[in-house]
């Protein structure tokens, strides 16, 4: 009987699917050229020109031409108001100062929780590095007028939960200074894994302690922040063990290395660098620091982060926004993307009700555990392209399961279906109906199957069968972004 249900989860898993996978495998095959660089220099150059003469008309201009907080919050609730339909504002805490940390999520389904990843993008950390907040600015701006005539910033926006926090140190941006108002550098306020840096939660700053609780809640996959005062991509570790300056690698340094790419790569002259090859860096190599956000946030909440150094200038000129933006614009939107056109994402069931299952999933050779969600059992495991990789999911309970997969140059999707360690009896029927899993359409069919007579059933179960086998067949090796069942 088990397996009969085994058998029938696996196939209508596959089979409801199947369409919905079809149609994002399109969307991300059509996209694949999307990976580009934007503009030419002189196009960018032109840009700059041209803002200048217009700078007069522009929403974000106060008398030195940067936002001041309370611009900020105005222009983050008229973004709120003019694309309602794909964004939620909310505050995640206030500053010593009491100003709300205001979050702009963008979403097709915003606030809702989704079988999808979840990125975000935090500027501003240094009160005196302000560049960031201007571009999450444009940013969030650019996707709300470009949704849905623009396909990255569809894909995105549907299949993505972006979240931006454009300023997570309002009072330091007041006061023209890097720490906040206790005089604390916000970047150095997180538990660290060598040296223990306030490790009493109470003693740490309302801006970190608003951090930590935010990625208590949700669960990103990837991140980064945006400072200023130089050109490059940083990535973990930020710290070494020994206090040199040193290449010290976290277990995902590949991963690393690709996603900073990424980053470098699509931007308008950061990989042209003479100081950083490819204009990216291990955080340690080019100058180790302790109690950083960064190595936090791979370390303890499984969200792969990035520290961003969008400008040689900390405080440019305000007319200078509009072209560090048009420089930083794909590189932005290629890094948010690359959740979901590169990497391995499926769900975890359990093979006794189709439960999703909040198991782990981990890559033979690389020290590190991805989380799935509570409520839909989805994982999303970013790594680097063009190699053959061992995929293995656990639940505590269920029986481990891996397979062997090779990651094309888009997405995979491999899905778990993981037996109980113990065999259970005559649960089968009543946990059904118990299982509150979102997949709506699978467990109609399931109750059809049940409810039909007999014969109907046995008939139903080996056309199935049939089916499912067929299309293991056909699957065979050529992944792609197809979905696999495991
Ligand atoms: C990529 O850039 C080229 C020129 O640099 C441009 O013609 C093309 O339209 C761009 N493609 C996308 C998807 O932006
Ligand atoms: C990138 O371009 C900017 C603006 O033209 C320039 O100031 C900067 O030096 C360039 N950096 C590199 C690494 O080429
Ligand atoms: C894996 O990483 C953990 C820390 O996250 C460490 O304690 C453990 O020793 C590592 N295992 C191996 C085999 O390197
Ligand atoms: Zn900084």
């Amino acid at each position: 009987m088990e397996l009969l249900f085994s058998l029938l989860l696996l196939c209508s898993t596959i089979l409801s699917l199947s369409h919905h996978c079809i149609a994002r495998g399109g969307l991300w095959s059509s996209l694949h050229s999307g990976l580009n660089t934007s503009g030419g220099a002189s196009h960018a150059r032109h840009l700059f020109e041209d803002h200048e003469s217009q700078s007069q008309t522009s929403a974000f201009d106060s008398s030195r031409g940067y936002m001041t907080n309370s611009d900020l919050e105005m222009a983050i609730k008229d973004l709120g108001r003019r694309c309602s339909n794909i964004t939620r504002i909310y505050s995640i805490g206030k500053s010593v100062n009491g100003v709300p940390l205001w979050v702009i999520e963008i979403s097709d389904n915003p606030g809702e929780e989704e079988a999808e990843p979840a990125f975000k993008y935090i500027g501003n950390v240094h009160g005196d590095e302000p560049v960031g907040r201007e571009l999450l600015m444009f940013l969030a701006n650019w996707l709300c007028d470009n949704y849905p005539k623009d396909p990255l910033a569809t894909l995105i926006v549907e299949n993505i939960h972006l979240h931006m926090l454009p300023s997570l140190n309002p009072d330091g941006f007041s006061l023209r200074r890097r720490n906040n108002a206790n005089d604390i550098d916000l970047n150095r306020d997180f538990p660290d894994q060598f040296f223990p840096i306030n490790e009493n939660e109470d003693a740490r700053q309302p801006e970190a302690r608003a951090i930590m609780n935010w990625l208590r809640e949700i669960k990103f996959t990837a991140s980064a922040t945006l400072h200023g005062g130089a050109l490059v991509a940083n990535y973990p570790w930020d710290g070494t063990q020994d206090k040199r300056t040193n290449y010290y690698g976290c277990p995902d340094d590949d991963t690393f290395r690709f996603m900073a790419s990424i980053y470098s790569h699509s931007h308008y002259n950061m990989s042209a660098s003479t100081e950083f090859p490819e204009g990216i860096t291990n955080g340690a190599a080019w100058y180790p620091i302790y109690g950083g956000m960064q190595d936090w946030n791979y370390i303890h909440a499984g969200c792969f982060e990035l520290t961003l150094e969008v400008s040689d200038n900390k405080w440019p000129k305000a007319a200078e926004l509009p072209v560090i933006w048009k420089y930083n614009k794909m590189s932005m939107l290629n890094l948010v993307a690359s959740l979901v056109k590169t990497g391995v994402h499926g769900r975890i069931f359990s093979s006794v009700d189709g439960r999703p299952l909040p198991g782990s999933v981990t890559i033979k050779g690389i020290n590190y555990t991805v989380r799935a969600g509570k409520r839909f059992g989805n994982y999303h495991r970013l790594l680097v392209p063009r190699e053959r990789y061992e995929v293995m999911a656990s639940m505590p309970g269920y029986k481990s399961k891996n397979t062997s997969i090779w990651l094309d140059e888009g997405p995979a999707t491999v899905d778990f279906i993981l037996d109980p360690e113990v065999a259970v009896k005559g649960a089968v029927l009543q946990n059904i109906y118990d299982c509150n899993c979102s997949n709506k359409c699978k467990l109609d069919f399931v109750e059809f199957l049940w409810g039909a007579h007999l014969e109907v059933y046995l008939v139903l179960i080996l056309i199935l069968g049939f089916l499912c086998f067929v299309q293991r067949r056909i699957r065979g090796n050529s992944m792609g972004s197809k979905r696999i069942a495991v």
